[in-house]
């Protein structure tokens, strides 16, 4: 056995004790996958501590970047209590379209709200609005934007909400200084600016599993 293939036995593991099979969460990779989306989604453990992170908090409004097809959305979708809301921000049409079915099948498309086009775009647009601040921000789209998502994200989010960030780890890249790929730059990037940040308190955590090596941060909203 292979130490990726180990890891991705250990998740499995994991998600068939914690899991199970969820018919909507099922769906939606089949459907994804069926429409030739690539399988980046989150895995169902990560998806579980996201819901589980949201409830902890109470959270009533969410905020996503990065739909692909609505897998990590349903997740958040089914934290929320009645008249909570998850925006999710995706840039690519097709995506959407797969993601649109996939919430709809979920029964969640009440309490989605996907916004097509560019994140930045679609970020400006709810601090001009002046949207009710969120409860958590799970950023998961183009690395190498990452830490102007966290710049919006802190400006949308309530004290004491919560940022996740996800692939900040990256087989371990991060580390590498004279790296020149912007997805590790992005993330460099991304960590330097929480960590001069004051409003948050931040950590980070490395991780193995079904998708490789990877990690996540996890930044507290402090004050205003
Ligand atoms: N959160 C999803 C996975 C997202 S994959 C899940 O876990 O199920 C990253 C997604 O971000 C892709 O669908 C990609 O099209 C989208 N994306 C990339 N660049 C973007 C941008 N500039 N604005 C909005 N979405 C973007
Ligand atoms: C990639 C993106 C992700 O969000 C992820 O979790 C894994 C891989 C990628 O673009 O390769
Ligand atoms: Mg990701």
């Amino acid at each position: 056995m292979t130490d990726f293939e180990r890891w991705r036995a250990v998740d499995e593991y994991i998600c068939e004790l914690f899991v199970g099979p969820d018919p909507a969460l099922d769906g939606a990779l089949e459907a994804s996958e069926a429409a030739g989306l690539p399988a980046i989604h989150v895995t169902a453990n990560l998806g579980k501590l996201l819901q589980l992170l949201c409830r902890m908090i109470g959270a009533r409004r969410v905020l996503e970047v990065g739909t692909l097809g609505a897998y990590s959305t349903i997740w958040l979708a089914r934290a929320l209590p009645p008249g909570g809301e998850v925006i999710t921000l995706e840039i690519d049409p097709h995506h959407a379209r797969v993601a649109r079915a996939n919430l709809e099948r979920a029964g969640v498309s009440d309490r989605v709200t996907l916004l097509e086009g560019a994140a930045l775009d679609s970020l400006a647009a709810l601090v001009t609005e002046d949207t009710e601040p969120f409860d958590v921000v799970f950023i998961d789209a183009d690395k190498p934007t990452n830490a102007a998502y966290f710049g919006f994200a802190l400006r949308l989010t309530r004290p004491g909400g919560v940022i996740v960030v996800d692939n900040v780890v990256r087989q371990g890249n991060v580390v590498d200084p004279a790296s020149t790929d912007p997805r590790v730059l992005g993330t460099r990037q991304l960590n330097e600016a929480m960590a001069a940040e004051p409003r948050v308190s931040v950590t980070e955590i490395q991780m193995v599993g079904a998708k490789g090596y990877d990690g996540f941060a996890v930044a507290l909203v402090l004050g205003p």
